[in-house]
Order: structure tokens, then sequence, then C-alpha cells
């Protein structure tokens, strides 16, 4: 068994995709085997931007069902909601007067987030990886399961905790590792390969939404974007051709092998018989996932619970850390 613990999170936007699947969830699953995992569905993050409030108690539910019904066990592991467990607000709060406007500032997903409209963001998108790192060291873990877009957070969360240390001389909080694990670190949108599969991007053909059906899957597979070439021959031969990339890419995440075993196994083949292929194994894999999704969403009442007895125990963990931050900061406490 590996020592350490494992924080992670999920925003609770809608349209849980493939990406977030092969990203991280799945990741999650396996992880619990060795660590000590906490998993969170982090409301807070998602109010950066507007969300409607009933649909954000649902969406909510959704990702909490989804962390269950992936194989999150949440009696072995902690699955909650962020907004109940009062440290994270509190010591981003901290990290706020630690990080740099500098940083921050170069951070690529507020850019992209912002977009032309930076004036017109809300404030709390803009400082989004202090609470990120709050998050993560409010329980002072060690390594952080992500996909690859998350990567730059994670550099900042390890910068905040090097300045606190530094600017307090304490060796208090840990340096944090990313893992980054798996053939789809990356998933591209089936509508363009040079743009990562998204939640919020407004063509629901561009993703493979958790909870859509088989046929839904396959319809969106067939009609992915390709080039006319027959699938390559070697892995050097998907260079350039960013949708057979992504596409080899899912299906070897998929089947559990690597890129290059995928390559071997349809080269030269034809784009239509491999989509086929790749639609049943989706199917294959998500729609049991989609199913117990379905039928856990039917209960709010035990998802409300097994995120408060999350809540519960994460709370347990952050709150005599938070004292010691507290001590270190030179805030007056009972
Ligand atoms: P979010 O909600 O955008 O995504 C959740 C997880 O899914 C991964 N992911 C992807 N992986 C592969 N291909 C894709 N196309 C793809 N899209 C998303 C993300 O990398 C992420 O792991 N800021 C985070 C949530 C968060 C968090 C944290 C994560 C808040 N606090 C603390 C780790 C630790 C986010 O917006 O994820």
């Amino acid at each position: 068994m590996a020592t350490g613990r494992i924080f992670s999170g999920v925003q609770p936007t809608g349209n849980l995709h493939l990406g977030n699947y092969l990203g991280a969830i799945r990741n999650f699953v396996r992880l619990q085997h060795d660590y000590e995992c906490i998993y969170c569905v982090v409301d807070m993050h998602a109010i950066t931007v507007w969300q409607d409030p009933a649909e954000l108690k649902s969406t909510t539910r959704e990702v909490a069902a989804a962390y269950l019904a992936a194989g999150i066990d949440p009696k072995q592991s902690i699955i909650f909601n962020q907004s109940q467990v009062a440290a994270h607000a509190q010591l981003a709060w901290i990290f706020n007067c630690i990080a740099r406007m500098g940083w921050l500032n170069r951070m690529t997903q507020f850019k992209e987030k912002a977009g032309k409209h930076r004036e017109n963001a809300s404030v709390g998108l803009f400082v989004y990886p202090n609470l990120m790192a709050a998050d993560i060291l409010a329980y002072k873990a060690t390594h952080v399961p992500v996909g690859e877009d998350q990567k730059q957070h994670l550099e900042l969360c390890r910068d905040i905790a090097q300045k606190f240390n530094n600017d307090f001389g304490v060796e208090y909080f840990p340096i944090t590792e990313p893992l980054i694990l798996g053939a789809a670190t990356r998933v591209m949108s089936l509508r363009d390969g040079s743009s990562k599969m998204s939640k919020s991007d407004p063509s629901d053909n561009s993703r493979i939404n958790v909870t859509d059906d088989a046929d839904t899957i396959a319809r969106k597979i067939r009609r992915a974007k390709t080039d006319p070439e027959p699938l390559p021959e070697t892995r050097e031969g998907l260079k350039d051709r960013p949708e057979a990339d992504n596409l080899l890419g899912i299906w070897a995440a998929l089947s559990e092998q690597t890129k290059d075993e995928a390559v071997a196994e349809f080269a030269g083949g034809q784009f239509s018989e491999f989509k086929q292929r790749l639609a049943d194994l989706a199917v294959e894999k998500l729609s049991p996932i989609a199913d117990e999704m379905r039928r856990l969403m039917a209960e709010p009442d035990h998802v409300d619970a097994v995120l408060a007895d999350g809540a519960a125990r994460a709370d347990a963990i952050a709150r005599p850390i938070l004292d010691e931050v507290k001590d270190i900061v030179g805030f007056l406490r009972q």
C-alpha cells in the first residue's frame, strides 16, 4: 500500500463526460485501494460562473451519483460536497493573501473562461486556483489525480504551499504531486481534435456524456470528425491527425491497452469499422454506470446522506489542520 492522502474534485456543472471519466473518475476508483482518498463535489468552484440554484442541487447529486456508480466506496473513501466543510473557504482566504496577482494572471484556464470579457468575470473565477489549493491543502493531501488540463493549477498549489512554508518559516504544507494517469489524460472534442472535450461546449455532439444512451453514443461516434485516410500503421502516423489520435486514445483507455497496442490493432483499417467497435466498447463500459446513476438519482435522500456523512468525516480531518494554520498565521482562537 502506498502511503499518502489523495484529494480530488469534480465541478457540478452538468454534462459529465467521457473526459471526466477517463481522465479523473476512473482513476479515483482505482486509487482508493492504495491511498486514503477524499473525493469532493466542488460546488463552490461551480458558482464562479452563474448556476441556477435548483439545477446546482441536482448536478451536485449527479456528480456524487457518478462517483458511487463508477465504484467509489463511500465507506472506504470520503465523498462530500465542498460547501459543507467550512475549512475550504477559510483556508482559501488565507491563500488569497499568499498567492500573487502575477501568478493568477498567468493561469490559462482563467484566460480561456473569462475570454474577452475579463472585466466582467467574477472575482471568484480569478481566485479559483487559490480555492483549489485550499481544497487540497486543508487535508494536507500528498497526491491529486486529475486530467492534464489541471496541471497548471496544481503547480500553483505547490507554489502556494512553498510560499506559505517560506513566509512563516515552517515545514507545514506538503508539496503535492499530480497523478495524471492512463491513455486518455486529455480527451478531445469529437467535432474538433484540437479542442478539449468540455462540459461547456455548446455542441452536445462534441462530447459523450456519461449518461448518454446506447443509440446516442453510437450516433455521436459515427459522426465524429475524422480524415479521409485509413488508420495509421504506426504511432508516428498519428502525427498531424488529431482526430484519429483522439479516437485511438479513447479506445486504448477504454480497452486498457497502450496507444501503441491500439494503433497495432487497427493498423491500416477503415474508420467505419473502427468506429463501430469503439461505439460498442463505449456502450459496454458506460451503460452500467449510467444505469446505476439513474437508480441513485431516484433516491436523492440516500445520496444526500452519503454527502453528509462524508462531510462530517472530511471536517474531522480538516478542522485540526485549520487550527494549526491559524496558530501559524497568528490568529487568536479558543
Ligand atoms: P472539472 O470539473 O473541469 O473536471 C473534473 C476532472 O476531469 C478532468 N477532465 C478531463 N480529463 C481528460 N480529458 C478531458 N477532456 C477532461 N476534461 C476534464 C479534469 O482534469 C478533472 O480532473 N478545477 C477542477 C476541480 C477541482 C479540483 C480541486 C481538482 C476543484 N478543486 C482539487 C483536483 C483537486 C475542475 O474544474 O475539474
